[in-house]
């Protein structure tokens, strides 16, 4: 039975890692190409799901560089947010790097679950 609930959240957490994967793309894309309605509407959804990557972790509760990381990606997402509604394209790719430099270190770390 627990086997089976830690199973779900893997899949869970498959899942979001592939919205992640697939919004950090497109978020820079659209940064590039100037758009900024799309870029935070997808900087927001970075945000959000890595919301759920730190609760997942925060109940984990063994990887404390794991939460803090999430955290981390968050911050710069929601900075990355705030940077395109402003039309600050430079600044919300500079935010999108720093989401970016997240990926590598968790995954070198805590990659496969
Ligand atoms: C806080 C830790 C953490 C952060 C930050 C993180 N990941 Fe992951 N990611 C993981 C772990 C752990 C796995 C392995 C999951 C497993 O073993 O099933 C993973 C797996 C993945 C996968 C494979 C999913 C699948 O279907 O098997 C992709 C794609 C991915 N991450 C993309 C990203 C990208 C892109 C970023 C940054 C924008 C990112 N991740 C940030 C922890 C993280």
């Amino acid at each position: 039975m627990a086997g089976r609930v830690f199973g779900q959240s893997v899949d869970e957490f498959d899942a979001w890692m592939r919205t992640i994967d697939e919004k950090n793309q497109s978020v820079q894309r659209a940064i590039a190409e100037k758009d900024a309605a799309t870029a935070a509407s997808d900087a927001r959804t970075l945000q959000d799901t890595f919301k759920l990557v730190e609760g997942f972790w925060s109940k984990r509760g063994d990887a404390p560089y794991a939460v803090e990381l999430a955290r981390n990606a968050q911050e710069f997402a929601a900075g990355a947010v705030k940077s395109a509604t402003q039309k600050d394209f430079e600044a919300a790719s500079s935010q999108t790097i720093k989401i970016a430099g997240t990926c590598t270190a968790c995954h070198r770390l805590y990659r496969p679950l």
